[in-house]
């Protein structure tokens, strides 16, 4: 994560991407603690799922979306999708790309998962890639050699959350939540990674699933906690305190995607909205 900022100015933005919507769920909690930081977003909705694909389409996907990035000011980057911060792990993305400063979501939802524990029982739910590369076990395992983990693809939830169903009483939603967690649950987990960061929003469902005393952990929050700690211990949060300029773009109908800002982040977010091409 974030090892030096040099040569970034305080007053570059934050860039944010995603395979979709789901990145949103970093930037509410960004815009939240850091109301005066300028974010740049990119969801690639004309593309979402990637979770389904392979690691190389993946990663090629990726290259797309940071070379965009590297067009805008931006003094961090948060790889705000889990499938890509899964795959990031065995391909070098970065490696000819002129951002420095990057998170992945899995070391820090992994952080937060590690430090909630008690009883040493971890759930993770995920992409189909995410899962596959096993990299949530492998962090968890890398810091905590005796923690169990409980790992589950969920790839049906991804469009069910870019449609909009998520609310509490909406059977598909209820019906793969309980699809994809029952087991995890039947393992007496006492904390669960929604490792996609589309899934936190069937978080009123799966807490009621999985019962109060299971702690969710939200990979997109807990990355933009840590986003606001590594910018003010390197002083490099934005001194001035204008109206943050929220610019959120997206790879397919500019309509379309609003809905789904709107149902993230919440209607009075004043932001910028345009569709762009990769
Ligand atoms: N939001 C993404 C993630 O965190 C990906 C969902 C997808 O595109 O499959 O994994």
């Amino acid at each position: 994560m974030v090892e030096t900022l040099s040569g970034k100015l305080n007053d570059g933005a934050i860039g944010v991407f995603d395979s979709g919507v789901g990145g949103l769920t970093c930037v509410k909690e960004l815009i939240r603690l850091m109301p005066h930081e300028d974010i740049v977003y990119l969801g690639d909705t004309a593309r979402v799922p990637y979770g389904t694909r392979s690691q190389e389409t993946i990663a090629d996907y990726a290259k797309q979306d940071i070379a965009f990035m590297e067009k805008h000011n931006v003094k961090l980057l948060l790889v705000a999708c889990g499938t890509v911060s899964a795959v990031m792990q065995s391909v070098p993305i970065f490696e000819g790309s002129s951002i420095c400063c990057y998170s992945g979501v899995i070391i820090p939802a992994v952080d937060a998962a590690i430090a909630a524990t008690k009883n040493g029982k971890i759930g993770v739910i995920a992409t189909p890639a995410s899962i596959r590369s096993g990299c949530y076990e492998e962090e968890i395992h890398r810091l905590k050699p005796d923690v169990e983990v409980f790992s589950r693809a969920g790839a049906l939830l991804v469009p069910l959350a870019e449609g909009g169903y998520t609310t509490p009483g909406c059977e598909p939603a209820e019906f793969f939540v309980r699809e994809y967690l029952s087991e995890i649950k039947a393992k007496g987990v006492d904390t669960l990674i929604m490792g996609c960061t589309h899934y936190p929003l069937f978080e009123e469902i799966v807490g009621k699933f999985m019962g109060e005393n299971v702690a969710l952990i939200s990979p997109g929050a807990v990355t933009a906690r840590l986003a606001y700690d590594a910018l003010k211990a390197q002083n490099a949060l934005n001194c001035d305190t204008h109206k943050a300029n929220i610019e959120l773009y997206c790879t397919d109908s500019v309509e379309l995607f609003k809905e789904n800002v709107e149902r993230f982040l919440g209607g009075e977010i004043d932001a910028k909205i345009s569709q762009c091409k990769l």
